[in-house]
Protein backbone atom coordinates (compact mmCIF):
# COMPACT_ATOMS: atom_id res chain seq x y z
CA UNK A 1 0.00 0.00 0.00
CA UNK A 2 2.69 2.52 0.97
CA UNK A 3 4.46 1.55 -2.48
CA UNK A 4 1.32 3.09 -3.74
CA UNK A 5 1.90 6.13 -1.45
CA UNK A 6 5.12 6.44 -3.05
CA UNK A 7 3.95 7.02 -6.27
CA UNK A 8 1.14 8.96 -5.27
CA UNK A 9 3.72 11.71 -3.83
CA UNK A 10 5.86 11.83 -6.38
CA UNK A 11 3.17 12.14 -9.12
CA UNK A 12 1.57 14.71 -7.18
CA UNK A 13 4.74 16.72 -6.40
CA UNK A 14 5.39 16.09 -10.35
CA UNK A 15 1.79 17.57 -11.03
CA UNK A 16 2.45 20.32 -8.75
CA UNK A 17 5.67 21.25 -10.66
CA UNK A 18 8.09 20.54 -8.30
CA UNK A 19 12.10 19.97 -8.70
CA UNK A 20 12.81 16.47 -9.68
CA UNK A 21 15.78 16.67 -7.09
CA UNK A 22 13.18 17.65 -4.74
CA UNK A 23 11.20 14.89 -5.35
CA UNK A 24 14.35 12.64 -5.49
CA UNK A 25 15.12 14.01 -1.83
CA UNK A 26 11.26 13.32 -0.80
CA UNK A 27 11.25 9.53 -2.10
CA UNK A 28 14.87 9.05 0.09
CA UNK A 29 12.65 9.66 3.11
CA UNK A 30 9.81 8.37 2.41
CA UNK A 31 11.81 4.54 2.29
CA UNK A 32 13.25 5.89 5.69
CA UNK A 33 10.03 6.32 6.75
CA UNK A 34 8.40 3.12 5.81
CA UNK A 35 11.23 1.24 7.05
CA UNK A 36 10.54 2.84 10.52
CA UNK A 37 13.66 4.98 10.94
CA UNK A 38 13.30 6.90 13.89
CA UNK A 39 16.44 8.73 13.73
CA UNK A 40 17.37 8.49 17.78
CA UNK A 41 21.36 8.91 18.45
CA UNK A 42 21.97 6.88 22.15
CA UNK A 43 23.91 8.91 24.60
CA UNK A 44 26.49 5.64 23.95
CA UNK A 45 27.05 6.29 20.57
CA UNK A 46 28.74 10.38 21.12
CA UNK A 47 31.15 11.76 22.91
CA UNK A 48 30.45 15.38 24.16
CA UNK A 49 32.14 18.35 22.05
CA UNK A 50 33.79 19.84 24.99
CA UNK A 51 36.39 22.43 23.36
CA UNK A 52 35.37 24.27 20.16
CA UNK A 53 37.01 27.10 19.40
CA UNK A 54 35.74 30.66 21.04
CA UNK A 55 34.94 34.09 19.32
CA UNK A 56 36.04 35.73 22.50
CA UNK A 57 39.86 34.31 21.64
CA UNK A 58 39.43 35.21 18.00
CA UNK A 59 41.78 38.02 16.80
CA UNK A 60 41.30 39.41 13.28
CA UNK A 61 43.18 41.74 10.68
CA UNK A 62 40.62 44.53 9.62
CA UNK A 63 41.86 44.68 6.22
CA UNK A 64 41.63 40.75 6.00
CA UNK A 65 37.63 40.64 6.88
CA UNK A 66 36.68 43.71 4.86
CA UNK A 67 37.96 40.99 1.90
CA UNK A 68 35.77 38.33 3.75
CA UNK A 69 33.00 41.17 3.93
CA UNK A 70 33.02 41.49 0.45
CA UNK A 71 32.05 38.21 -0.26
CA UNK A 72 29.77 37.24 1.89
CA UNK A 73 25.84 36.85 1.32
CA UNK A 74 23.20 36.61 3.90
CA UNK A 75 20.52 34.45 4.02
CA UNK A 76 17.62 33.95 6.20
CA UNK A 77 15.36 31.39 6.62
CA UNK A 78 11.88 32.52 6.55
CA UNK A 79 9.77 29.55 5.09
CA UNK A 80 8.49 28.28 8.79
CA UNK A 81 4.76 29.25 9.79
CA UNK A 82 5.28 29.86 13.44
CA UNK A 83 2.57 27.15 13.96
CA UNK A 84 3.72 26.70 17.53
CA UNK A 85 2.42 30.41 18.34
CA UNK A 86 -0.64 30.07 16.53
CA UNK A 87 0.40 31.85 13.27
CA UNK A 88 -0.38 30.88 9.72
CA UNK A 89 1.79 33.05 7.80
CA UNK A 90 5.40 34.06 8.33
CA UNK A 91 6.57 34.81 11.89
CA UNK A 92 8.85 37.70 10.91
CA UNK A 93 5.76 39.91 10.10
CA UNK A 94 4.92 40.54 13.45
CA UNK A 95 6.02 43.74 15.26
CA UNK A 96 8.46 43.77 17.20
CA UNK A 97 9.08 47.47 18.14
CA UNK A 98 9.28 51.00 16.89
CA UNK A 99 5.99 49.55 15.10
CA UNK A 100 8.66 47.42 12.88
CA UNK A 101 8.85 43.65 12.29
CA UNK A 102 11.66 41.24 12.79
CA UNK A 103 11.95 41.38 8.41
CA UNK A 104 12.35 45.47 8.75
CA UNK A 105 14.93 44.85 11.35
CA UNK A 106 16.57 42.33 9.62
CA UNK A 107 16.74 44.64 6.63
CA UNK A 108 17.93 47.53 8.69
CA UNK A 109 20.52 45.64 10.09
CA UNK A 110 21.81 44.63 7.14
CA UNK A 111 21.31 48.23 5.63
CA UNK A 112 23.76 49.46 8.57
CA UNK A 113 26.64 47.01 8.00
CA UNK A 114 26.64 47.93 4.37
CA UNK A 115 26.56 51.68 5.42
CA UNK A 116 29.29 50.71 7.86
CA UNK A 117 31.61 48.41 5.61
CA UNK A 118 30.86 49.67 2.15
CA UNK A 119 30.16 45.67 1.79
CA UNK A 120 27.61 44.70 -0.56
CA UNK A 121 26.24 42.59 1.26
CA UNK A 122 23.49 40.47 -0.48
CA UNK A 123 20.40 39.66 2.05
CA UNK A 124 18.03 36.74 0.47
CA UNK A 125 15.66 35.25 2.09
CA UNK A 126 14.20 31.85 1.89
CA UNK A 127 10.28 31.58 1.56
CA UNK A 128 7.86 28.53 1.16
CA UNK A 129 4.98 29.05 -0.68
CA UNK A 130 3.31 30.12 2.43
CA UNK A 131 5.47 32.81 3.08
CA UNK A 132 6.66 34.32 -0.08
CA UNK A 133 4.03 37.10 -0.86
CA UNK A 134 3.68 38.94 2.24
CA UNK A 135 7.71 38.58 2.80
CA UNK A 136 8.39 40.07 -0.67
CA UNK A 137 5.77 42.93 -0.16
CA UNK A 138 7.08 44.21 2.87
CA UNK A 139 10.54 43.74 1.21
CA UNK A 140 9.03 46.27 -1.58
CA UNK A 141 9.55 49.19 0.71
CA UNK A 142 13.23 49.05 0.80
CA UNK A 143 14.27 50.20 -2.68
CA UNK A 144 18.10 50.00 -1.95
CA UNK A 145 18.11 46.47 -0.71
CA UNK A 146 18.61 44.43 -3.68
CA UNK A 147 22.03 43.50 -5.40
CA UNK A 148 22.99 43.23 -8.93
CA UNK A 149 20.61 40.39 -10.58
CA UNK A 150 20.72 38.99 -7.37
CA UNK A 151 17.27 38.09 -5.87
CA UNK A 152 15.22 39.12 -2.80
CA UNK A 153 14.31 35.58 -1.84
CA UNK A 154 14.54 32.16 -3.15
CA UNK A 155 11.45 29.62 -2.13
CA UNK A 156 11.72 26.46 -0.97
CA UNK A 157 10.42 23.68 -2.24
CA UNK A 158 6.77 21.72 -1.23
CA UNK A 159 6.08 18.24 0.09
CA UNK A 160 2.54 16.35 0.50
CA UNK A 161 1.70 15.62 3.83
CA UNK A 162 1.10 12.04 4.60
CA UNK A 163 -1.62 10.42 6.29
CA UNK A 164 -0.23 8.38 9.41
CA UNK A 165 -2.31 5.44 8.58
CA UNK A 166 -1.10 4.75 5.21
CA UNK A 167 1.33 7.39 4.35
CA UNK A 168 -0.30 8.10 1.05
CA UNK A 169 -0.39 11.95 0.65
CA UNK A 170 -3.48 13.22 2.59
CA UNK A 171 -6.38 14.89 0.75
CA UNK A 172 -8.14 17.96 2.59
CA UNK A 173 -10.63 19.69 0.41
CA UNK A 174 -11.61 22.33 2.44
CA UNK A 175 -8.11 23.90 1.58
CA UNK A 176 -5.82 21.75 -0.43
CA UNK A 177 -3.10 24.03 0.34
CA UNK A 178 -3.15 22.43 4.09
CA UNK A 179 -1.95 18.78 1.59
CA UNK A 180 1.35 20.80 1.25
CA UNK A 181 3.85 21.54 3.71
CA UNK A 182 7.69 23.35 3.42
CA UNK A 183 10.26 19.86 4.39
CA UNK A 184 12.07 21.71 6.93
CA UNK A 185 15.08 24.04 7.18
CA UNK A 186 17.54 21.31 5.58
CA UNK A 187 15.23 21.38 2.31
CA UNK A 188 18.27 25.16 1.95
CA UNK A 189 20.53 22.75 0.30
CA UNK A 190 18.15 21.52 -2.11
CA UNK A 191 16.40 24.60 -2.49
CA UNK A 192 19.82 26.37 -2.89
CA UNK A 193 20.69 24.03 -6.02
CA UNK A 194 17.34 24.21 -7.26
CA UNK A 195 16.19 27.58 -7.38
CA UNK A 196 19.86 28.18 -9.38
CA UNK A 197 20.65 30.88 -6.34
CA UNK A 198 23.89 28.87 -5.10
CA UNK A 199 25.36 29.13 -8.88
CA UNK A 200 23.85 32.92 -8.79
CA UNK A 201 25.59 33.56 -5.73
CA UNK A 202 29.19 31.79 -6.91
CA UNK A 203 28.99 33.79 -10.86
CA UNK A 204 28.66 36.96 -8.99
CA UNK A 205 31.83 36.63 -6.86
CA UNK A 206 30.11 35.69 -3.61
CA UNK A 207 31.97 32.97 -1.72
CA UNK A 208 30.69 32.84 1.79
CA UNK A 209 27.35 33.08 3.19
CA UNK A 210 25.93 33.43 6.92
CA UNK A 211 22.43 31.90 7.42
CA UNK A 212 20.14 32.84 10.02
CA UNK A 213 16.16 32.18 11.54
CA UNK A 214 14.27 35.82 10.65
CA UNK A 215 13.33 35.38 14.79
CA UNK A 216 16.80 35.48 15.30
CA UNK A 217 17.16 39.16 15.71
CA UNK A 218 21.08 38.58 17.31
CA UNK A 219 22.54 37.75 14.19
CA UNK A 220 23.44 41.33 12.88
CA UNK A 221 26.45 41.29 10.27
CA UNK A 222 29.27 40.23 12.11
CA UNK A 223 33.02 40.89 10.23
CA UNK A 224 35.01 39.08 13.28
CA UNK A 225 33.47 35.30 13.13
CA UNK A 226 33.48 35.87 8.96
CA UNK A 227 37.36 36.84 9.11
CA UNK A 228 37.43 34.21 11.64
CA UNK A 229 35.72 31.06 9.54
CA UNK A 230 37.76 32.45 6.42
CA UNK A 231 40.74 31.69 7.73
CA UNK A 232 39.47 28.22 9.07
CA UNK A 233 39.01 27.17 5.51
CA UNK A 234 36.53 25.15 6.67
CA UNK A 235 33.88 24.38 4.31
CA UNK A 236 31.17 25.00 7.42
CA UNK A 237 30.62 26.39 10.56
CA UNK A 238 28.12 26.39 13.24
CA UNK A 239 27.86 29.20 15.94
CA UNK A 240 27.12 27.58 19.35
CA UNK A 241 26.25 29.35 22.86
CA UNK A 242 27.20 27.98 26.10
CA UNK A 243 24.36 26.77 28.04
CA UNK A 244 22.48 27.95 31.20
CA UNK A 245 20.27 25.30 33.79
CA UNK A 246 17.58 27.29 31.85
CA UNK A 247 18.37 26.21 28.71
CA UNK A 248 16.46 22.92 28.26
CA UNK A 249 15.51 23.27 24.50
CA UNK A 250 18.02 23.51 21.64
CA UNK A 251 20.04 20.66 19.61
CA UNK A 252 23.90 19.88 20.70
CA UNK A 253 26.96 18.84 18.72
CA UNK A 254 28.54 16.10 19.58
CA UNK A 255 31.50 13.47 18.10
CA UNK A 256 29.95 10.17 16.78
CA UNK A 257 31.98 7.54 18.40
CA UNK A 258 31.58 5.41 14.73
CA UNK A 259 33.64 7.71 12.59
CA UNK A 260 34.64 10.65 14.61
CA UNK A 261 32.78 12.93 12.84
CA UNK A 262 30.37 16.35 14.19
CA UNK A 263 26.62 15.75 14.30
CA UNK A 264 23.85 17.31 15.41
CA UNK A 265 21.42 15.59 17.75
CA UNK A 266 18.16 17.61 18.61
CA UNK A 267 15.59 16.95 21.26
CA UNK A 268 13.48 14.45 18.32
CA UNK A 269 16.35 12.70 18.33
CA UNK A 270 16.82 11.96 21.86
CA UNK A 271 15.51 8.76 23.70
CA UNK A 272 13.03 10.25 26.04
CA UNK A 273 14.87 7.91 28.60
CA UNK A 274 18.23 9.74 28.44
CA UNK A 275 16.79 13.79 28.02
CA UNK A 276 18.74 13.99 31.54
CA UNK A 277 22.43 13.84 29.42
CA UNK A 278 20.81 15.91 26.85
CA UNK A 279 20.14 18.75 28.72
CA UNK A 280 22.83 18.63 31.22
CA UNK A 281 24.72 21.89 30.76
CA UNK A 282 28.00 20.04 32.29
CA UNK A 283 27.99 17.08 29.67
CA UNK A 284 26.64 18.81 26.65
CA UNK A 285 27.42 22.19 27.45
CA UNK A 286 26.70 24.18 24.14
CA UNK A 287 24.03 24.44 22.31
CA UNK A 288 23.35 24.77 18.19
CA UNK A 289 21.97 28.01 17.80
CA UNK A 290 21.51 27.69 13.46
CA UNK A 291 23.37 30.71 13.23
CA UNK A 292 25.76 28.84 10.37
CA UNK A 293 28.53 29.97 7.70
CA UNK A 294 28.94 27.97 4.41
CA UNK A 295 32.09 27.94 1.97
CA UNK A 296 29.58 28.10 -1.29
CA UNK A 297 32.12 27.17 -3.36
CA UNK A 298 32.80 23.63 -0.94
CA UNK A 299 28.89 23.51 -0.70
CA UNK A 300 28.77 23.41 -4.54
CA UNK A 301 31.19 20.68 -5.02
CA UNK A 302 29.37 18.09 -2.34
CA UNK A 303 26.30 18.86 -3.77
CA UNK A 304 27.06 18.03 -7.17
CA UNK A 305 28.81 15.06 -5.55
CA UNK A 306 25.68 13.68 -3.92
CA UNK A 307 23.28 15.09 -6.93
CA UNK A 308 21.46 17.29 -4.58
CA UNK A 309 21.04 14.87 -1.80
CA UNK A 310 22.22 15.73 1.17
CA UNK A 311 21.30 12.59 3.07
CA UNK A 312 20.64 13.99 6.29
CA UNK A 313 18.91 12.34 9.42
CA UNK A 314 15.30 12.32 8.46
CA UNK A 315 12.54 14.39 11.21
CA UNK A 316 9.30 12.78 11.40
CA UNK A 317 7.13 15.59 12.51
CA UNK A 318 3.52 14.42 13.66
CA UNK A 319 0.63 16.73 13.06
CA UNK A 320 -3.06 17.05 11.85
CA UNK A 321 -3.77 18.25 8.16
CA UNK A 322 -4.90 21.39 9.35
CA UNK A 323 -2.99 22.58 12.59
CA UNK A 324 -5.44 24.66 13.74
CA UNK A 325 -7.97 21.81 14.37
CA UNK A 326 -6.50 18.83 16.19
CA UNK A 327 -9.27 16.67 15.23
CA UNK A 328 -8.66 16.34 11.83
CA UNK A 329 -6.63 13.63 9.78
CA UNK A 330 -3.53 12.94 11.69
CA UNK A 331 0.12 13.34 8.91
CA UNK A 332 3.14 13.20 8.53
CA UNK A 333 5.72 15.92 7.41
CA UNK A 334 8.92 14.48 6.40
CA UNK A 335 11.78 17.25 7.37
CA UNK A 336 15.17 17.27 8.44
CA UNK A 337 17.18 19.92 9.59
CA UNK A 338 19.89 22.80 8.39
CA UNK A 339 22.31 21.86 11.06
CA UNK A 340 22.25 18.21 10.88
CA UNK A 341 24.56 19.05 7.31
CA UNK A 342 27.46 19.56 9.91
CA UNK A 343 28.26 15.88 9.43
CA UNK A 344 28.40 15.85 5.85
CA UNK A 345 31.37 18.20 5.69
CA UNK A 346 34.74 17.02 6.17
CA UNK A 347 36.35 19.57 8.23
CA UNK A 348 32.98 21.14 9.64
CA UNK A 349 34.14 23.26 12.49
CA UNK A 350 31.94 25.23 15.01
CA UNK A 351 32.40 28.65 17.54
CA UNK A 352 31.04 29.32 20.45
CA UNK A 353 29.37 32.67 20.34
CA UNK A 354 28.14 35.25 22.91
CA UNK A 355 24.44 34.83 23.85
CA UNK A 356 23.72 38.20 22.28
CA UNK A 357 23.30 36.29 18.68
CA UNK A 358 20.98 33.93 19.83
CA UNK A 359 17.31 35.79 20.63
CA UNK A 360 15.44 33.35 19.10
CA UNK A 361 11.57 34.21 19.44
CA UNK A 362 10.41 30.76 19.40
CA UNK A 363 6.84 31.42 21.72
CA UNK A 364 4.95 34.31 22.86
CA UNK A 365 7.11 34.81 26.24
CA UNK A 366 9.72 35.18 24.27
CA UNK A 367 7.99 37.99 22.14
CA UNK A 368 6.88 40.00 25.37
CA UNK A 369 10.82 39.71 26.48
CA UNK A 370 11.81 41.46 22.71
CA UNK A 371 8.72 43.66 22.54
CA UNK A 372 10.01 45.00 26.49
CA UNK A 373 12.40 47.19 27.81
CA UNK A 374 14.63 44.81 28.71
CA UNK A 375 16.22 45.46 25.26
CA UNK A 376 17.04 48.77 22.86
CA UNK A 377 18.35 48.96 19.22
CA UNK A 378 21.71 50.24 19.00
CA UNK A 379 23.08 52.25 15.58
CA UNK A 380 23.68 48.30 14.08
CA UNK A 381 19.95 48.19 14.49
CA UNK A 382 20.89 45.07 17.01
CA UNK A 383 18.73 44.39 20.19
CA UNK A 384 21.07 45.12 23.16
CA UNK A 385 20.20 43.88 26.50
CA UNK A 386 19.61 46.37 28.56
CA UNK A 387 20.12 44.18 32.16
CA UNK A 388 22.35 41.75 33.12
CA UNK A 389 20.13 38.96 33.85
CA UNK A 390 16.86 38.28 31.78
CA UNK A 391 13.74 37.79 33.82
CA UNK A 392 12.34 33.98 34.19
CA UNK A 393 8.84 35.06 32.21
CA UNK A 394 6.15 32.05 32.61
CA UNK A 395 2.63 32.95 31.08
CA UNK A 396 -0.23 30.52 31.17
CA UNK A 397 -0.67 28.54 27.90
CA UNK A 398 -4.29 29.02 27.61
CA UNK A 399 -4.74 32.65 27.42
CA UNK A 400 -1.42 33.79 26.24
CA UNK A 401 0.05 30.81 23.99
CA UNK A 402 -1.43 32.29 20.47
CA UNK A 403 -0.25 35.30 19.15
CA UNK A 404 -4.14 36.68 18.99
CA UNK A 405 -5.02 36.21 22.31
CA UNK A 406 -1.80 37.58 23.55
CA UNK A 407 -2.10 40.55 21.86
CA UNK A 408 -5.02 41.18 23.00
CA UNK A 409 -4.28 41.06 26.47
CA UNK A 410 -0.93 43.05 25.83
CA UNK A 411 -2.96 45.55 23.58
CA UNK A 412 -1.83 48.42 25.75
CA UNK A 413 1.69 47.60 25.46
CA UNK A 414 3.81 45.45 27.29
CA UNK A 415 4.77 45.63 30.93
CA UNK A 416 8.04 47.31 32.11
CA UNK A 417 10.26 44.23 32.88
CA UNK A 418 13.74 46.11 33.59
CA UNK A 419 13.52 46.21 37.28
CA UNK A 420 11.73 41.88 37.11
CA UNK A 421 13.43 38.80 38.32
CA UNK A 422 10.28 36.98 37.70
CA UNK A 423 6.84 37.34 36.18
CA UNK A 424 4.99 34.36 36.33
CA UNK A 425 1.37 35.20 35.13
CA UNK A 426 -0.74 31.92 36.25
CA UNK A 427 -4.19 33.27 35.56
CA UNK A 428 -5.99 35.10 32.17
CA UNK A 429 -4.82 38.82 33.31
CA UNK A 430 -5.43 41.51 30.43
CA UNK A 431 -2.69 44.43 31.18
CA UNK A 432 -3.13 48.62 31.05
CA UNK A 433 -0.83 50.80 29.38
CA UNK A 434 2.71 51.24 31.31
CA UNK A 435 2.71 48.73 33.95
CA UNK A 436 5.92 47.82 35.69
CA UNK A 437 6.97 44.53 36.55
CA UNK A 438 9.50 44.90 39.92
CA UNK A 439 10.75 42.05 41.76
CA UNK A 440 9.16 38.72 41.25
CA UNK A 441 5.54 39.01 40.50
CA UNK A 442 3.37 36.14 40.07
CA UNK A 443 -0.55 36.82 38.49
CA UNK A 444 -2.80 33.84 40.42
CA UNK A 445 -5.13 32.07 38.67
CA UNK A 446 -8.04 34.08 39.29
CA UNK A 447 -7.18 36.51 36.33
CA UNK A 448 -8.58 39.87 35.67
CA UNK A 449 -6.82 43.44 35.14
CA UNK A 450 -3.99 45.17 35.70
CA UNK A 451 -4.70 48.69 35.82
CA UNK A 452 -2.80 51.53 33.44
CA UNK A 453 0.63 52.61 35.75
CA UNK A 454 0.37 49.84 38.10
CA UNK A 455 3.45 47.92 39.60
CA UNK A 456 3.27 44.35 40.28
CA UNK A 457 5.94 42.46 42.21
CA UNK A 458 7.42 41.99 45.47
CA UNK A 459 8.61 46.08 45.85
CA UNK A 460 4.90 46.82 44.48
P1 LIG B 1 11.63 26.36 13.41
O1 LIG B 1 10.83 25.27 12.82
O2 LIG B 1 12.56 26.09 14.51
O3 LIG B 1 10.74 27.55 13.90
O4 LIG B 1 12.38 27.11 12.26
P2 LIG B 1 9.26 27.99 13.87
O5 LIG B 1 8.97 28.76 12.61
O6 LIG B 1 9.10 28.72 15.16
O7 LIG B 1 8.40 26.67 13.88
P3 LIG B 1 7.02 26.21 14.48
O8 LIG B 1 6.10 26.18 13.28
O9 LIG B 1 6.53 27.21 15.51
O10 LIG B 1 7.32 24.88 15.05
C1 LIG B 1 13.52 27.91 12.44
C2 LIG B 1 13.66 28.84 11.26
O11 LIG B 1 13.63 28.10 10.06
C3 LIG B 1 12.65 28.57 9.19
C4 LIG B 1 11.65 29.32 10.07
O12 LIG B 1 11.01 30.34 9.32
C5 LIG B 1 12.53 29.87 11.18
O13 LIG B 1 13.11 31.09 10.82
N1 LIG B 1 12.08 27.43 8.44
C6 LIG B 1 11.55 26.37 9.08
C7 LIG B 1 12.12 27.47 7.07
O14 LIG B 1 12.63 28.44 6.47
N2 LIG B 1 11.60 26.42 6.38
C8 LIG B 1 11.05 25.35 6.98
O15 LIG B 1 10.57 24.43 6.28
C9 LIG B 1 11.03 25.33 8.38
Amino acid sequence: MSTDGLAAAQQKMQDAGVAQTAIDVFSHYYGQLEEGVTGTIPEDTIEPYLDPPKLEDVKIDVAEAKKVFDKLAIINLNGGLGTSMGLDKAKSLLPVREGKSFLDLIVEQVLAARRGTGSRLPLIFMNSFRTREDTLEVLSKYPDLPVGDLPLDFLQNKEPKLRVDDLTPVQWEADPDLEWCPPGHGDIYTALQTSGLLQQLLDAGFKYASVSNSDNLGTVPSPVIAAWFAATGAPYAAELCRRTPADRKGGHLAVRKSDGRLILRDTAQTPAEEMDFFTDEHRHPFFHTNNLWWDLEQLDAILKERKGVMGLPLIRNEKTVDPSDKSSTPVYQIESAMGAAIEVFDGATAIVVGRDRFLPVKATSDLLLVRSDLYELDERRALVKQVEQVPDVSLASGPYKLIGDFEERFGQGVPSLKQAKRLDIQGDWTFGADVAVVGEAVLGGEGGEVPEGAKVGAAG
